[in-house]
């Protein structure tokens, strides 16, 4: 079959490790039967270089006549890069989270697994890491604080800024119900992450999520607040499967979950429309203190490369391809610097991407 990708480099080394996910998604194609067609799309710092904006019209409009997008990352140095001189609606993040709102992605998916060759990379105590643990954070993207109104002014001469946290039924609904499809798929388990003791968006999302729940009586749905979770993330991360939240916290408990994974540079993470379309990005940033030295890892965006297969096209045979190959050179011992420890042989970013190629 063929396929139109959206490819967008961005900034730092985004284009070093998406230039991998390329090679890898084409060895796949010619084993496979398929061709995918890549146009390249600017956004980001690269964009405000070119066009003074993160992210043009045409930008969005190429990715949005695409058939799935895949993403390096953007962004740059606060202090040092001058994008951080512009306004924060100018700014590099800001053409990310455009995009996200001008393609509909309101379900980030983030799984966080501790692969058992990386444990001894798990910053937690061994009898937890030796549990294993392997979650799915399913984050709303499109709403909450990041999409609220907000602003910053002068209150009776006392400088004051807000924010706005605003949810309504139907935005709680859909991704409620992207999480449950997702546990059927995994190990039939919700927590649903809140703080319904404070917050009115938390019980509006606790009712609909109950409301949801009712048409999936196979999947177990617990609720837990925002801060036991951060707690039980670090106690006994084995105990999640699917972890559903709103934007926000949904950041903050990602970031925790692929920490304790030992390395981000592994965490792949699918931005998801209704429908198949989707957005397919590492969990890490743009690291621009390592771009252009070849060796950032690429396993991250080879895996949402991967995720991209799955949940856009429906190519799950070659997904899993790519998985077992990553696997594979794992257990045999190759690794990216990030994740390199005694005995085990290092390779560069590009020799990584040709390992993968030769083994899907
Ligand atoms: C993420 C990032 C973004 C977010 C930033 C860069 C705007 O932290 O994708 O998690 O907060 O969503
Ligand atoms: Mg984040």
């Amino acid at each position: 079959m063929n396929f139109n990708v959206a490819v967008i480099p961005g900034d730092g080394i985004g284009p070093e490790i998406v230039n991998e996910a390329r090679k890898v998604l084409d060895a796949v194609g010619a084993k496979y039967g398929h061709t995918f067609n890549y146009t390249e799309v600017l956004m980001g710092g690269v964009s405000i270089d070119a066009h003074g904006v993160p992210l043009t019209d045409e930008a969005l409009a190429t990715a949005k006549a695409s058939d799935a997008v895949l993403l390096g990352a953007v962004g740059g140095r606060v202090g040092i890069d001058k994008w951080y001189e512009l306004p924060p609606n100018l700014r590099p993040e800001a053409g990310l989270l455009a995009i996200r709102k001008g393609l509909g992605l309101f379900a980030n998916l983030r799984p966080a697994y501790l692969y058992n060759e990386l444990k001894a990379a798990c910053p937690l105590k061994e009898s937890v890491a030796d549990a294993g643990f392997d979650m799915m954070v399913v984050r709303e993207l499109t709403g909450g604080l990041y999409f609220g109104e907000r602003k910053t002014e002068e209150v009776n001469g006392v400088m004051t800024a807000i924010d706005t946290l605003k949810y309504d039924e139907n935005e709680i609904r859909r991704i409620a119900i992207k999480a449950f499809d997702i546990a059927r798929k995994r190990s039939n388990k919700v927590i649903s992450v809140d703080k319904a003791n404070v917050l009115d968006s938390s019980r509006l999302w606790q009712k609909v999520v109950n409301e949801v729940a009712k048409d999936y009586p196979d999947v177990t749905l617990e609720h837990m607040l925002v801060d036991n979770c951060a707690m039980q993330l670090v106690k006994d991360p084995s105990q999640f499967d699917v972890i559903l939240t709103e934007n926000m916290f949904g950041d903050i408990l990602s970031d925790e979950a692929s920490m304790i994974t030992g390395s981000i540079g592994m965490l792949s993470s699918a931005s998801l429309a209704e429908g198949k379309f989707g957005l397919y990005e590492p969990s890490h940033g743009a690291a621009p203190d390592i771009a252009g030295k070849n060796i950032a890892n690429p396993i991250a965006t080879i895996l949402s490369a991967a995720m991209m297969l799955r949940y856009s096209f429906d190519l799950d045979k070659e997904a899993n391809a790519i998985e077992d190959a990553i696997k594979s050179l794992l257990a045999d011992g190759y690794r990216t610097v990030d994740i390199m420890s005694e005995g085990m042989k290092q390779v560069s970013c590009s020799e990584m991407g040709d390992l993968i190629c030769e083994r899907v």
